[in-house]
Formats: C-alpha cells, sequence, structure tokens
C-alpha cells in the first residue's frame, strides 16, 4: 500500500529533521517519504518528533496541537525588550541559532533554517507581516513580527518555552533573524 503525504512547509520541515537532512528541497524530500525505508525513519509519530505536545498524529498538521495562542505570542504590555549593543546581541544570536540546548528535542534554528532552508517567500517581507505557518497553527492570519516568530519557533518546531519577553535571548535571535533576513532571496 502507498502512503500519501500530505505536505506542508511544517510537515516538510519536521520530516527534514528526521531524516537528518538540513538542506532538502521539496522535491527531494518528497522522494524520500515515498520510500517506506526511508519512510519509517522520517516517521512523525516517532518517539523523538519536535512537536509532540499532544498526539502528533491525530491531526493533518503534526505541530498544531501545541497550544499556542495569540496571546502567547504578544509581547506583555509594559515589558520592555532588552536593550544592548547590536553588534554582542548579534553575536549572541548567531550562538543561539546552533544551539540544541534551547529546545526540547535536539534541533536548533539552524537545523531547519541553514541556507534559508524551510522559509518562503513571506521571510523577504519587512516585518511585521503574514505567515502562513502561524496562521495555520492557531488559526488568525496576524501580521507577525520578527520576535514572534521566534517565540513562535521556539514553541513549536522547537517544542520549548518561549523566551522571557525581556529576555537578552529574545533580543539576541531576533537580531539575528533580522540580519540573516538581508541575504534572503526567495527561490
Ligand atoms: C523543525 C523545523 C524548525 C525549527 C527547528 C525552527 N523553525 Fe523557524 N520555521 C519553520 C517553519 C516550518 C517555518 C514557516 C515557513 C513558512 O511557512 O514560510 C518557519 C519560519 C521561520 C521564520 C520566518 C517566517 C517568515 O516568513 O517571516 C523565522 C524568522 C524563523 N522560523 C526563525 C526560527 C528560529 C529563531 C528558530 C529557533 C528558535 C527556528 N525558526 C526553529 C520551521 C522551523
Amino acid at each position: 500500500m502507498k502512503k500519501t503525504f500530505k505536505m506542508t512547509p511544517v510537515s516538510m520541515a519536521v520530516a527534514a529533521a528526521f531524516v537528518g537532512v538540513t538542506a532538502i528541497s521539496a522535491p527531494v524530500l518528497a522522494e524520500k517519504l515515498a520510500n517506506p525505508i526511508v519512510l519509517a525513519a522520517a516517521n512523525p509519530c516517532a518517539a523523538k518528533n519536535p512537536c509532540a505536545a499532544k498526539n502528533p498524529c491525530a491531526a493533518k498538521n503534526p505541530c498544531a496541537a501545541g497550544g499556542i495562542t495569540v496571546e502567547s505570542i504578544t509581547r506583555p504590555e509594559g515589558v520592555k525588550a532588552y536593550e544592548g549593543d547590536k553588534n554582542e546581541l548579534l553575536a549572541y544570536g548567531a550562538k543561539l541559532w546552533e544551539d540544541k540546548s534551547i529546545s526540547s528535542n535536539g534541533l536548533s534554528c539552524a537545523t531547519c533554517h541553514t541556507g534559508y532552508n524551510t522559509l518562503s517567500a513571506s521571510f523577504a517581507l519587512p516585518y511585521p507581516h503574514k505567515i502562513s505557518m502561524v496562521k495555520a497553527q492557531i488559526g488568525v492570519d496576524l501580521m507577525v513580527d520578527a520576535e514572534q516568530i521566534v517565540q513562535f519557533c521556539m514553541m513549536s518546531p522547537m517544542a520549548a518555552e518561549p523566551f522571557a519577553w525581556d529576555s537578552k535571548e529574545l533580543a539576541a535571535l531576533t537580531t539575528f533573524v533580522t540580519e540573516f533576513q538581508k541575504g534572503y532571496k526567495p527561490k
């Protein structure tokens, strides 16, 4: 029996994480997923599922059950962002980008996004902008800022707690992401 997989950017990213490949094109990944042997390795229901919050196999979207709400990615009123030297934040952000210990599932931001992987055309737009994954998972087509997508990716694909809104970590990754964005050209 042939398994059919509905590929969403999220399932592709998750699958990419499982097949242990960071630089992979959608058609190549789809081909790998069509192969039952690789499919077993790429099983989104395996123990190390980055979106394991609830039952990852219940929903069409493996990350859909994460319980992320508009509130959880909204800066609380009166809480200011950490401010510091831009170069220092950038260097710290670059370090965090590679840091697998900030997730609960062994992934780092770089696992999915090195070489501008797992990003689509919206990443070329100035922030804030709409991001299809955010809409798909929380059901609201929000205008999303850079710090909000950092928090979202922390909670969803990284299966971790979001950063404190006044933390140096959030400021650093946000600074890094906006710098990283400058080199992005939609494929
Ligand atoms: C398991 C893979 C995965 C991991 C790990 C991951 N992300 Fe993402 N990220 C995604 C997916 C999927 C999207 C949505 C791409 C789309 O639909 O455009 C995304 C989108 C983004 C975007 C851009 C959205 C836009 O269009 O403006 C940024 C920035 C981003 N992630 C940052 C991060 C950061 C920072 C981390 C680490 C804290 C991280 N990601 C970890 C999968 C991942």
